[in-house]
């Protein structure tokens, strides 16, 4: 658990306390198996991995701390420094809210005194490697307020005027695809501007669901670092496959 009297700078908040409804019935998603172990399993370890990170605050489904804190008990790295830790890595279990954007919040208010910077990583990118985590704490750490991993698209992306469900819909505008990125996470912030964003910003509809896109609201500059094709998330059913082929492809030529 963690210990106050240690020295922390960099955090990770890993919200995970969505139902996952767009991959079906089923368990809320953090909590479904991929490869044998639950996806926020593979989360936390992704940002374990990155010697930057001492601290990881899990926000769990509303009802599900315990559940999750036992989780991270039964997943501990064998051995580590207090038995059940996970090596250099404390971690904090919180419950989420309504929206995303709540749910960062609870995870930010659950930040202990002495962290100056925090890294957002949807429990949802399991598979982010730690080269790309890296890159984004460096990135944090060198100046820049708010830093996002992202990638070139490979669709063209069309605005609409959007309509009834399966009702042809106008096209409006067709943006230039090679000046669009599609935005992954950890997305890596100093702290006290991200805090800034959130008293400042307010939970509308659904929130944000791109922690950066409230530091452009405050006038922040965020620049963009790259991504990684394995940081997609997983949204779809079709997303669990492609996740289960890249852990096999891992353990088949023994990366991680
Ligand atoms: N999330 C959260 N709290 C919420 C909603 C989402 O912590 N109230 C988290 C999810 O657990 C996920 C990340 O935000 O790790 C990205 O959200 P998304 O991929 O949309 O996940 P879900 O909201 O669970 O999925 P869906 O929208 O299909 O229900
Ligand atoms: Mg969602």
């Amino acid at each position: 658990m963690y210990d106050e009297t240690r020295p922390h700078r960099t955090a990770a908040v890993i919200p995970a306390a969505g139902r996952g409804t767009r991959l079906g019935p089923g368990a809320p998603k953090a909590l479904r198996s991929l490869g044998g172990i639950p996806m926020l399993i593979h989360a936390v370890r992704a940002m374990a991995r990155s010697r930057a990170v001492s601290l990881v605050v899990v926000v769990a489904p509303p009802d599900g701390a315990a559940e999750v804190k036992n989780l991270l008990d039964e997943h501990a790295l064998p051995g580590g420094a207090a038995g059940g830790s996970w090596g250099r890595t404390d971690f904090l279990v919180v419950p989420g809210g309504e929206t995303r954007q709540q749910s960062v919040r609870a995870g930010l208010d659950a930040l202990p005194d002495g962290i100056t910077s925090v890294l957002i990583h949807d429990a949802a990118r399991p598979l982010v490697p730690v080269d790309t985590v890296d890159a984004v704490v460096e990135a944090v750490r060198a100046g820049a307020p708010a830093v996002v991993p992202a990638m070139p698209l490979a669709d063209t992306v069309k605005e609409v005027e959007p309509g009834e469900p399966g009702e042809p819909e106008p096209v409006v505008a067709t943006p230039e695809r090679a000046r669009l990125r599609a935005v992954q996470t950890p997305q890596g912030f100093d702290l006290a501007t991200l805090v800034r964003a959130h008293e400042r910003i307010a939970v509308n509809g659904e929130g944000a669901t791109d922690d950066a896109g409230m530091v452009e609201k405050l006038g922040v500059p965020v620049v963009l670092v790259p991504g990684h094709e394995e940081a997609f998330k997983v949204t779809r059913p079709l997303d669990l496959i492609l996740a289960d082929a890249v852990l096999a492809r891992r353990r088949a030529t023994d990366v991680y």
